[in-house]
């Protein structure tokens, strides 16, 4: 039993806070921003809390799947925001959309999705559930130092989801790679109720080594070619990691989707964001090879090939 992917949904907040506006914040300037992340603006979600941002972009993906709640069997939500401390964040989610089954949240920082997809894919391949939601979500703004130009420059907000189901055809799911080093933990992390530090420069080098590892034994276990891949799908964290990772890995920079310049990083959601985004803008279709992967707090990182 393989797995496929239905319809995707994303929310992003109405609020665009752009570099400028964060020149009057903290010391720094657009030059800086733009050059060194590739960032112009972020979105903030002054409103919506986590659960209203998940709920629609859920929504969304269940309606693009022409998928009703209560054919779910489960809810997956990749979250380092949580609405609550408990119960997960998926659990009221379940509550919200009426959905079926059994709720659960992902802790893998901006390696979430990927964590969440594979094992969606599990459950579905194991025959334990034939139907589940997948969300990333993230409210970043709230576990931001906005007094530290550091790491406040680079967050944003949103979610996005995708419906995925079992498939009597092969799966468009064709390998996955996870990975952790809990050893490097305080790279990147923030305590519970404090704010986001990282070590940006450690986790540079780190990032491209180990997505370009994990990409490539990703495309390996696909029995494909880097040269295979119609479209990269990365965490948008930096676009300088974005391309010398494609760089190293021999994919041009046209096969890489980029929106990082909207929406800066948003951890979890940011691959559902631009797996939505590549769909709808056709730079996606039936039957490309894509590559999505990620790397964030834990450390965690990884790599998934797909047929979509
Ligand atoms: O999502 C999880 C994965 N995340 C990542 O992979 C992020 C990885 N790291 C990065 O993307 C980059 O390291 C950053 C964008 C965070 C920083 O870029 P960098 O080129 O590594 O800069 P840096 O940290 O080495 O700082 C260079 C200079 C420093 O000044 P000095 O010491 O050279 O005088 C910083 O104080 O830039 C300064 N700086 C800033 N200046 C203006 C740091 N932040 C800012 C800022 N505006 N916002």
């Amino acid at each position: 039993m393989g797995s496929r992917l239905l319809g995707t949904g994303i929310y992003l907040p109405g609020d665009v806070l752009t570099n400028n506006d964060l020149e009057k914040l903290v010391d720094t300037s657009d030059e800086w921003i733009t050059t060194r992340t590739g960032i112009k603006e972020r979105r903030i979600a002054k409103e919506e809390s986590v659960l209203q941002m998940a709920k629609i972009a859920g929504e969304e993906a269940l309606k693009n799947s022409e998928t009703d709640p209560s054919d779910l069997d489960a809810v997956v939500v990749a979250t380092l925001t949580p609405e609550k401390r408990f119960p997960s964040t998926a659990c009221l989610l379940q509550a919200e959309i009426s959905a079926k089954g059994f709720a659960f949240d992902i802790s893998a920082a901006c390696s979430g999705f990927l964590y969440a997809l594979d094992l969606a894919d599990s459950m579905i391949s194991s025959g334990k559930a034939n139907k589940i939601l997948v969300v990333g979500v993230e409210r970043l703004s709230e576990v931001v130092d906005w007094s530290d130009r550091s790491t406040c420059v680079l967050f944003g907000d949103g979610a996005g989801a995708v419906v995925v189901e079992s498939s009597e055809g092969p799966s468009q799911i064709l390998s996955s790679k996870l990975y952790s080093d809990g050893k490097l933990w305080d790279i990147l992390y923030a305590d519970c109720d404090g704010f986001i530090k990282m070590k940006g420069r450690e986790l540079f080098k780190i990032a491209v080594r180990s997505m370009e590892e994990a990409c490539r034994e990703a495309i390996d276990e696909a029995g494909l070619n880097p040269r295979d891949i119609d479209l990269l799908i990365p965490h948008q964290a930096n676009l300088r990691i974005i391309r010398s990772l494609a760089q190293k890995l021999g994919i041009p920079e046209e096969k890489a989707f980029i929106n990082i310049e909207k929406y800066g990083n948003t951890s979890a959601a940011s691959i559902p964001i631009a797996l939505h985004e590549a769909i709808k803008e056709g730079r996606l279709r039936r039957g490309d090879n894509v590559l999505l992967t990620a790397m964030g707090g834990g450390l965690t990182w990884g790599a998934m090939v797909l047929k979509y």
